[in-house]
């Protein structure tokens, strides 16, 4: 489907954002995990979680969705089944790297696969370190998707680990903690700067003892086996902060425009981009704070506001690391340059977000420079035109929005690939008033 969003505006209105994409992963898996019935509103259903969904089943795990509504009938830490073929994590990465823990940790074969683009993820940053704890994995020739992963006998535990993760990543870190939970003894993983600790916030919700500290170089976690079982998860998710983070985009360059965003998470290791925002000159109020399941939820109000560049680097990168799309859509339009540096992980996300951004930027209008760890932007505006969002679906979304406030129209060729994170996505923005059309060519 071939998106194209004409420059008008204003936004108006009130809309709550899809449940959060992280958190969606987490709570399907770390419930099959537990003991018992887990009920979890407000879950995001889409390709990406539909991913770990089908991915649990083959796993021989219950779990029934009405709605956003999913429970899950928890198996316990050891409890799932060897699969019967491959595991299919779709475009996940988060699926793939996740799962892989909680298989590590049940000691079952299973082989896990995906989508081309996810065959191109780095994935021996998962399994070395398991290699290390004597999981028996392999990855494919250049360290990607396919994993295939043999089984351990029941009475041998995987051997703690002491390790330094080369970059903060979520993902590492929460598969190495899932294997942890099957290890001899605590383990201890140290991270450069402190990624997104849900994780280590719902694991100890469930009654895992999950310890983080600020260390000289970053944070330390450590996780000590649990002796009982996990406890169910109950509760509502937060409006995801990274598919807020279009709508904030779009509200703060569309002239007149006010958006209200209610029980969006606020998670602080996630909330980079608020702080660049606001630091623009962005009009971004918070009320009303509030917790679901462990996490810091509030509601936003963002006003149209003139903007200017600003500099991110160091630990603000990984605090935004999902966000510099939605940023870039934002700074195209500041008055003054705006510098990324330090962000080289962009480089293996869904696209190579640096590449692919700056060249999509570029054929809308954009004066950018790309750097090897980042880019330089001019802002001013641009002037519209087609774009392919290289089947990224924060690409494509970012793309959307700069329509909204460019000189001319622009079309976003395969926007469908917005579903995999923000279901509905063009049909908000025009709920808010933004015209656009739709065409299947
Ligand atoms: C995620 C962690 C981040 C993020 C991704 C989701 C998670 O990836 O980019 O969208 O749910 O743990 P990395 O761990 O590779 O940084």
């Amino acid at each position: 489907m071939n998106l194209t969003i004409f420059p008008g505006g204003p936004l108006r209105g009130c809309v709550e954002p899809p449940g959060d994409k992280s958190l969606s992963h987490r709570v399907a898996l770390f419930a099959a995990l537990a003991e018992g019935e887990s009920c979890v509103e407000r879950f995001l259903v889409s390709g990406v979680t539909e991913a770990m969904l089908r991915s649990l089943k083959a796993l021989g795990v219950a779990w029934e969705l009405s709605d956003d509504t999913l429970r899950v009938y928890g198996r316990g830490l050891h409890g799932l089944r060897a699969p019967e073929s491959v595991l299919d994590c779709g475009n996940s990465a988060t699926t793939m790297r996740l799962l892989t823990g909680a298989v590590a940790a049940a000691g079952i074969a299973a082989v896990l696969d995906g989508s081309a683009g996810l065959r191109r993820r780095p994935m021996e940053r998962i399994a070395e370190p398991l290699r290390q704890m004597g999981v028996d994995i392999t990855t494919a020739e250049g360290g990607g998707a396919p994993l295939t992963l043999g089984s351990r006998p029941p009475s041998r535990r995987l051997s703690a680990l002491d390790y330094s993760l080369p970059v903060a990543s979520a993902q590492v870190k929460t598969c190495l903690l899932l294997a942890a939970l099957a290890a001899d003894a605590p383990t201890t993983l140290h991270e450069p700067a402190l990624s997104r600790d849900h994780t280590e916030r719902m694991l100890r919700g469930m009654g895992v003892e999950v310890e983080t500290s600020p260390e000289l170089a970053g944070y330390r976690v450590t996780l000590t086996p649990p002796k009982a079982p996990l406890c169910p998860l109950r509760g509502m998710l937060p409006g995801d902060f990274s598919a807020a983070a279009f709508l904030m985009a779009a509200a703060l360059i569309t002239p007149g425009s006010e958006l209200t965003l209610p029980g969006v998470g606020l998670n602080p290791t996630r909330t980079g981009l608020l702080d660049a925002f606001r630091a623009m000159g962005g009009d971004i109020e918070v009320s009303n704070l509030r917790e679901y399941l462990g996490e810091p939820v509030g509601d936003l109000k963002v006003r149209f506001s003139p903007l200017r560049g600003v500099e991110i680097a160091g630990e603000w990168v990984v605090r935004m690391i999902d966000e510099f799309p939605a940023f870039a859509a934002a700074a195209v339009f500041a008055e003054g340059p705006s510098v990324v540096r330090d962000a080289q992980e962009l480089r293996y996300k869904e696209s190579d977000r640096i590449t692919a951004l700056c060249s999509e930027l570029r054929a809308v209008g954009a004066q950018v420079e790309e750097t090897p760890d980042g880019f330089i932007l001019q802002g001013g505006g641009v002037r519209g035109g087609v774009v392919n969002p290289h089947g990224d679906h924060r690409l494509a979304m970012s793309l959307a929005v700069v329509g909204l406030a460019s000189r001319e129209p622009v079309k976003v060729l395969g926007a469908e690939i917005t579903r995999e994170s923000f279901p509905g996505f063009p049909d908000v923005l025009r709920s808010l008033g933004a015209q656009m059309t739709e065409a299947y060519e």
